[in-house]
C-alpha cells in the first residue's frame, strides 16, 4: 500500500512513517516544515519507499498530484500547540480549515480513503470523565483565541463526515489526547517536553495556573499502534475514535513525577496563565478519554504507563540537550 502522510515530518507523523515503512508500505510525506522537520525522518531516508515532498496542503495542484498516486491519505498536517495557535491565530485557522478542505477535495477527486487527525480539544470545557465520542463539545467564547483550534478541528470532523456520509470516500477520524514521546518539540506549548527540559537543566518547573488541571498521556508508539490498527480495520470508516491513555494526572503531580524520575533539583513554580498567555486565556480543566470504542474495534490497550513515558522523554531530551 502507498500512503500519503500530510504532516509526516512532525512528531506523530515521523513515528507513523517509521511504522508504515516497517510494515512494508511506501510513504509519501507532504510537509511544509512549519513545526516539523525533515530531520525527524533522517534515519528513514535510506529506505527507498520513503519520499519527502516539501510543500503545503494549501497547494491544490501539488495535493492533487500526490493524492492521485497513493492508495490512502493520512492527514496529520495542522497548526498545533497552544502557544503556536495563540502566536499565529489567523494562519492556524486557515491551515486547519481551508487546508483540510483542500485535502478532502483531493480525496473526493480520486475517491481515496482518508484518516483524519482530530483532537481531544473538541470536548472543550467538559469536566466529566471519561469523555465519550458522542459527548457534546463545550467551546468557549470566540474572544478567547485558544478555542479556534478546537473549533477548526471540529469543523474538519463535520466536513470529513459529510463527505463520508455522501458516499464520496471513506473517512476514519481519531481524536488524539495528549500524545508524547521522543521527537516532540517543547517549542509550541507542549507540557511534557517543557517540564522535562526544565528538570534536566535544574531550572524551575513551570506549572501553569494552580496545576489542578488533569490530563492523560499517551506514548506516541501506542498512538501509532492505534492508528495503524484503525487503518487496517475497514469497519472503522465513518466513525470517530478517542485515542489516549487512561491514567489521569494533574499537571502539578506530573511535574513532581518528572522531577523525581529525572533526579532533578528543580523547584516547582506555579505561574499564572496571564503571565504565559493572554489575560483572557482559558484552559481545559480535565481531559480523560473513554477508549472503549477503540478497544472494541481493534482490541487496543496502551502498553506504556506514565512513568515509562516520562523516562522515554527524559532519555530523548537528554540526548538532544547533551
Ligand atoms: N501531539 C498531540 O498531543 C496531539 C493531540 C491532539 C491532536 N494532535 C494532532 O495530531 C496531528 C499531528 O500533530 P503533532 O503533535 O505530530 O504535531 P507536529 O507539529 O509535530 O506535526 C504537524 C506537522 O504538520 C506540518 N504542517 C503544518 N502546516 C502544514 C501545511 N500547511 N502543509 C504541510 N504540512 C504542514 C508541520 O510542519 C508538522 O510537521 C495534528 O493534526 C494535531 O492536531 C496531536
Amino acid at each position: 500500500m502507498r500512503y500519503l502522510v500530510t504532516g509526516g515530518a512532525g512528531f506523530i507523523g515521523s513515528h507513523l512513517c517509521e511504522a508504515l515503512l516497517a510494515g512494508g508500505h511506501a510513504v509519501y510525506v507532504l510537509d511544509d516544515e512549519s513545526t516539523g522537520s525533515r530531520a525527524n525522518l533522517q534515519h528513514l531516508f535510506t529506505n527507498r519507499e520513503l519520499r519527502f515532498i516539501a510543500g503545503s496542503i494549501a497547494d491544490t495542484a501539488l495535493l492533487s498530484r500526490l493524492v492521485g498516486t497513493v492508495h490512502h491519505v493520512i492527514h496529520l498536517a495542522a497548526a498545533v500547540g497552544v502557544k503556536y495557535i495563540l502566536d499565529n491565530p489567523l494562519q492556524s485557522i486557515l491551515t486547519n480549515v481551508v487546508g483540510t478542505e483542500k485535502v478532502l477535495q483531493a480525496c473526493k477527486e480520486f475517491e481515496k480513503p482518508l484518516f483524519l487527525a482530530s483532537t481531544s480539544e473538541v470536548y472543550g470545557l467538559q469536566t466529566h470523565a471519561p469523555l465519550r465520542e458522542t459527548d457534546y463539545s463545550v467551546i468557549g467564547a470566540t474572544s478567547v483565541s485558544r478555542w479556534s483550534y478546537a473549533c477548526s478541528k471540529a469543523l474538519d470532523e463535520f466536513m470529513a463526515l459529510a463527505f463520508h456520509n455522501q458516499g464520496a470516500f471513506p473517512v476514519t477520524i481519531a481524536r488524539f489526547f495528549n500524545t508524547v514521546g521522543p521527537r516532540q518539540s517543547p517549542a509550541y506549548g507542549m507540557v511534557m517536553p517543557r517540564l522535562v527540559d526544565q528538570a534536566i537543566r535544574n531550572e524551575p518547573l513551570s506549572v501553569y495556573g494552580d496545576g489542578s488541571q488533569t490530563r492523560t498521556f499517551t506514548h506516541v508508539k501506542d498512538c501509532v499502534e492505534a492508528i495503524t490498527g484503525l487503518l487496517s480495520h475497514p469497519e472503522a470508516a465513518g466513525e470517530v475514535y478517542n485515542i489516549g491513555g487512561t491514567e489521569e494526572v494533574s499537571i502539578l503531580n506530573l511535574s513532581k513525577r518528572v522531577k523525581v524520575i529525572a533526579d532533578s533539583q528543580s523547584e516547582i513554580r506555579l505561574i499564572p496563565y496571564s503571565e504565559v498567555y493572554s489575560r483572557n486565556f482559558e484552559d481545559m480543566p480535565r481531559r480523560v478519554p473513554d477508549i472503549s470504542r477503540l478497544q472494541r474495534a481493534i482490541n487496543f490497550h496502551p502498553r506504556y504507563g506514565l512513568d515509562e513515558i516520562i523516562k522515554d522523554v527524559i532519555a530523548d531530551r537528554r540526548r538532544l540537550l547533551a
